[in-house]
């Protein structure tokens, strides 16, 4: 089993990609702090895996809370004893709004969830691992972390910088056993447009006929995405450091 003896930790855990990425952990032996701002569905999942014997915790957080990140490192160390790998996963839409019709609530809840969490899990877990020796990071960017025609600015913006936080840990800690890379997902099957308002109309009438014209016709279920980060994370992607993957289907290459 690839993560025997690994601790690993998930953000956005509850749902989608994250809850089959612990999943995925759990089934290849790692003991899982299992994170989301969600309390009941993350509580669910953790009973479901612990009854199958999983080494699983549950941590109710708001990734944007700086508090709430120390807190959910500090479960990892304090129940496990140690932090392999951070995954931050947690992300929301933004309604496909274009620039200048972002209202500043919808472009600061995007950033602070969507860029500033990654940084602040990253900001903290990074002396843990410089002090191991060894720490693998996976952020979940997007295909909008690629082009700017596939969601709104804010979504957009938060996910190229995604991208530029991966390329700059890698660069800056790689020499000192640390990797990060990032998948970029192309459509996924999950619940992260839902409730979450009605879509920018003008926004998403430009932005569709993009997606429908160049995205594969097929949406992926999330423990595809899930199965690329977990490579990422393991010791088989042991050489891949500051690698902007795309789990996409081909939607990229065209
Ligand atoms: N679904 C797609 O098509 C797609 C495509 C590209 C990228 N992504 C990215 O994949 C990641 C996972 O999304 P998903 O599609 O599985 O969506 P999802 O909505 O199914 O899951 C996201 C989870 O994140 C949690 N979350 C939201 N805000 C949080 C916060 N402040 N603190 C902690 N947890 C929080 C939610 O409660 C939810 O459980 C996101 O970063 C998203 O941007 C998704």
């Amino acid at each position: 089993m690839r993560f025997e003896q690994q601790v690993a930790l998930v953000t956005g855990a509850a749902s989608g990609i994250g809850r089959a990425l612990v999943q995925r952990f759990v089934t290849e032996g790692a003991a899982v702090v299992a994170v989301d701002i969600v309390e009941a569905p993350l509580k669910a999942l953790v009973t479901e895996l612990e009854l199958q014997g999983a080494k699983v915790t549950a941590c109710v957080a708001n990734v944007a809370s700086d508090n709430d990140v120390e807190a959910m490192l500090t479960t990892a160390t304090s129940t496990y004893g140690r932090l392999d790998i951070l995954c931050n996963n947690a992300g929301i839409m933004d309604l496909m709004t274009p620039a200048a019709d972002v209202p500043l609530d919808l472009w600061e809840r995007v950033l602070a969830i969507n860029l500033n969490g990654p940084f602040l899990a990253c900001r903290r877990a990074i002396p843990l691992f410089l002090e191991q020796g060894s720490g693998s990071i996976v952020n979940t960017a997007s295909e909008a972390g690629l082009r700017g025609g596939s969601a709104g600015t804010a979504y957009t913006v938060s996910k190229h910088g995604v991208v530029g936080l991966t390329k700059s840990i890698a660069f800056h800690y790689g020499e000192r056993g640390i990797r990060c890379n990032a998948v970029c997902p192309g459509s996924v099957a999950t619940a992260i447009g839902a409730g979450s308002g009605t879509p920018h109309e003008a926004g998403l009438s430009r932005v569709m006929p993009f997606i429908q014209g160049s995205a594969p016709s097929r949406i992926a279920a999330p423990e595809e995405i899930a199965a690329a980060i977990a490579f990422l994370a393991s010791k088989d992607a042991g050489y891949l450091n500051g690698a902007i993957l795309p789990v996409d289907g081909g939607w990229f290459a065209a």
